[in-house]
C-alpha cells in the first residue's frame, strides 16, 4: 500500500525518513485522533483488517470523550498509525493498535502503545487488557514486551474467520516498576535496536 497522506497533502519534507530505512521512532509524533484524520485512518484500517471499522464506528468512539483516548502517530505530514484506549473504571482496554503496512516494524506501534500506557494511570487506569488474534504472533510479541500476559481465550471471537482471540492483561501499570519497564522499552527504541 502507498503511504497514507494527512490532509495537508502529499509533499514530503526532506527530513522524513524513508519507510524502508529502519527505526523511525524519533521522528514520530503522537497527537489526538480528530475527525479530519479519519479518511486516512480508515484507509490504514482497511489495509490491515478483513473486517475494518468504518468512519461511523470511529466517530461513535470519538464521541465518547470521557471514556476513550484515541491517538494518531504522525511523521511530518503523514499519518502512519493509530491507537485507542477505552477506560472502564480501573481497566483500560486497548481497542486498536494499527500501523500503516508501509511503516510496519519501524517502532511506530511501540511508540503508540508507550504513549497510551504512560497516559493511562492519570486517567485512573491500573490495568490494561486487549484481545489479539491467536495467529497474530507479531502483535503478541509486542504486547509481551509491554508485560501483557495471556489469561484466556475467546473462542470464535472474529466472525469473519471464526478465529479465537487471546485475552491479554498487563497489571499494575501505575507502579514504579512498570514505569521502569516503559523507560527500558523507550531506551531500546532510542538506540535503534
Ligand atoms: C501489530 C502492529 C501494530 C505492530 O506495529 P509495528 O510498528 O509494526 O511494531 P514495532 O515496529 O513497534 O515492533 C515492536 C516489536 O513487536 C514485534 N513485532 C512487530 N512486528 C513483527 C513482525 N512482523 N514479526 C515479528 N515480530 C514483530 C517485535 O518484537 C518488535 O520488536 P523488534 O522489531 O525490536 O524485534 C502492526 O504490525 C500492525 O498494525 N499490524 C496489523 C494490525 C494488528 O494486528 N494490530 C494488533 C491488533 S491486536
Amino acid at each position: 500500500m502507498a503511504p497514507a497522506w494527512d490532509d495537508e497533502g502529499p509533499t514530503l519534507p526532506d527530513d522524513i525518513p524513508d519507510a524502508d530505512a529502519g527505526g523511525v521512532a524519533g521522528a514520530v509524533r503522537i497527537v489526538p485522533l480528530r475527525r479530519r484524520h479519519l479518511r486516512t485512518v480508515v484507509q490504514i484500517e482497511e489495509a490491515n483488517y478483513p473486517r475494518p471499522w468504518t468512519s461511523t464506528v470511529f466517530l461513535s468512539e470519538l464521541a465518547q470523550r470521557r471514556s476513550r483516548r484515541y491517538t494518531v502517530a504522525t511523521i511530518g505530514p503523514l499519518i502512519v498509525g493509530f491507537s485507542g484506549l477505552m477506560i472502564v473504571s480501573e481497566d483500560g482496554h486497548i481497542t486498536t493498535l494499527t500501523v500503516d503496512p508501509a511503516w510496519h516494524r519501524r517502532g511506530i506501534g511501540t511508540v503508540l502503545l508507550l504513549d497510551q500506557a504512560r497516559a493511562a494511570p492519570a486517567l485512573g487506569v491500573r490495568h490494561l487488557t486487549l484481545e489479539v488474534r491467536a495467529s497474530n504472533a507479531p502483535a503478541q510479541l509486542l504486547y509481551q514486551r509491554f508485560g501483557f500476559a495471556p489469561v484466556g481465550v475467546r473462542r470464535n471471537y472474529y466472525p469473519e474467520t471464526g478465529e479465537d482471540a487471546i485475552v491479554m492483561w498487563a497489571r499494575d501499570i501505575d507502579t514504579a516498576d512498570y514505569a521502569r519497564r516503559l523507560a527500558d522499552i523507550d531506551a531500546l527504541l532510542g538506540s535503534g535496536s
